[in-house]
């Protein structure tokens, strides 16, 4: 398909509907107008929009070295400072391989226990027929794990504040980008708007949780005590290889904030859109309430288990293709580039949002449906390798990629052995698209005893 440019006074007559509906807007762009979008956001600077997972491939690995997050992720830096998801250069390649060996898969897969007995905590204090907010109950046992196994601190009893303050703080970066004056003011959201003013409160609630937990563990010596330590231990212990010098307190803050805010907030929307997407399907969950109970005959599941519920993990995946909480990836370009005949001039932006790519009709029949099936093995063979792409790709791939499956996974396999989830009569959620894909507003359902 083709691509299309638009003038900068078309593409000023459509930004209230961009604004007011972006996954909307952005879909009916390329199915009137091909694989490329390109418009103008500021003098000299074009915005590209590219959904074919060839332009991933390009802009995400294969020309990644001329692709920097994009400016659009500058507010972020008010929240997560300069940590893992926001720094660039020769700082984050440090970052990234200090923190690394705690992803692999071995290290990822001792975090299984405290991504049961968490879910375990949860459904305890349930009961047959009992109401619950599920994006409010996701997010705290999402930050319930994270605690626990990143940082082996319990957060239970920041949760209730954590939520409202991620609401304000990501309503506040929206609103900074979508004003024109950030477009063209490269330090826009510096101002000290009472905006501004209201997120450096919410900023100081966030910071205050961190610090209780470095103090913590500066005073209580070594996280878990099995000698194998947590993250915040390895910050903590790390020295850089030529100056044998500490990470500074301030990079230690930054790194454990951008863990505790990347690591809770979309696991906690996935395990939401998953629920909901159970809930209006039947078929669906009455085969991963059959996987659930032959495959763990009751049992508490553990990382070996994940590996063998291979529906709940497709159902997971799929949830993730319809609903990927990471909905747009954003970049500029450092030099000159050409991209499937699109040109793309130094200082431009280019966003390969996987929800077009996920949606894409070349490469997904009934893009719309939730089919779990197209995620089982056989089915997945001869996908375009970013045709899906809900952690992104290249490099700056998500850290947390490994962790993030597994805990839904188990999360999903512990609630569904005892709870059947069903939104309230007449909630259908709507995607929201603020920093990660949130649902529209609360979350009604009733959980059920099985
Ligand atoms: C379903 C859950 C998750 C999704 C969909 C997700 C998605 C993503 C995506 C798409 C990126 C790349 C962003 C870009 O290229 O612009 C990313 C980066 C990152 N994610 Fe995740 N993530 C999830 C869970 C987690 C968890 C559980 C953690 C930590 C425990 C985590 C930590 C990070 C970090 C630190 C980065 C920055 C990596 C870097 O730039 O080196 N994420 N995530």
């Amino acid at each position: 398909m083709g691509g299309v440019r638009l003038t900068g006074r078309e593409a000023l007559a459509l930004l209230p509907y961009a604004r007011r509906d972006a996954l909307a807007f952005y879909a009916e762009l390329l199915a009137r107008h091909g694989d490329t979008v390109s418009m103008p956001v500021a003098p000299r600077t074009k915005f590209h929009v590219l959904s074919r997972p060839e332009h991933v491939a390009h802009v995400l690995v294969g020309n990644q070295a001329n692709y920097l997050k994009a400016r659009t992720y500058r507010p972020l830096t008010e929240v997560v400072g300069n940590g893992l998801l926001t720094s660039e250069g020769e700082h984050w390649a440090r970052q990234r391989r200090l923190v690394q060996p705690m992803f692999s898969r071995r290290h990822v897969v001792s975090f299984g226990g405290d991504m049961a007995s968490a879910a375990t905590r949860a459904v305890d204090t349930w009961a047959d027929d009992a109401r619950i907010e599920a994006a409010t109950t996701m997010s705290a046992l999402a930050l319930d794990v994270v605690g626990r196994a990143l940082f082996g601190a319990d957060l239970t009893g920041d949760a209730a504040g954590v939520a409202p303050t991620m609401d304000l703080l990501m309503d506040r970066m929206i609103r900074v980008t979508s004003n024109p004056l950030f477009w063209i003011t490269p330090n826009y959201h510096e101002w000290r708007t009472p905006n501004r003013r209201k997120a450096d409160a919410a900023k100081a609630r966030l910071d205050a949780i961190v610090d209780r937990m470095i103090a913590d563990r500066k005073r209580r010596g070594s996280g878990d005590g099995d000698g194998d330590g947590d993250l915040l231990d390895m910050l903590l212990a790390a020295r850089d290889a030529e100056s044998g010098t500490a990470m500074s307190e301030q990079q230690v803050r930054d790194e454990l904030m951008t863990f505790m805010v990347a690591g809770h907030e979309t696991t906690a929307n996935t395990l939401v859109w998953t629920f909901s997407l159970l809930s209006t399907h039947p078929e669906a969950r009455r085969r991963l309430e059959s996987e659930v109970d032959s495959v763990l005959a009751g049992r508490v599941p553990d990382a070996d288990d994940a590996d063998k519920l291979e529906w709940t993990n497709a159902v997971v995946s799929e949830a993730l293709r319809l609903y990927p909480p990471a909905w747009t990836l954003e970049r500029e370009a450092i030099a000159d580039d050409e991209v499937d005949g699109v040109r793309i001039r130094a200082g431009s932006m280019v966003a390969t949002p996987p929800w077009l790519v996920h949606r894409h009709p070349e490469h997904w029949t009934n893009p719309e449906g939730f089919d779990p099936e197209r995620f089982l093995p056989e089915a997945a063979r001869g996908r375009h390798k970013f045709a899906y792409l809900p952690f992104g790709g290249g490099r700056r791939q998500c850290v947390g990629s490994g962790f993030a499956m597994l805990e839904a996974v188990l999360i999903l396999a512990v609630i569904t052995q005892r709870y059947r989830l069903d939104l309230a009569p007449g909630v259908r959620p709507r995607p929201d698209p603020m920093i990660t894909l949130r649902p529209r507003g609360k979350v009604p359902m009733t959980v059920r005893a099985r």
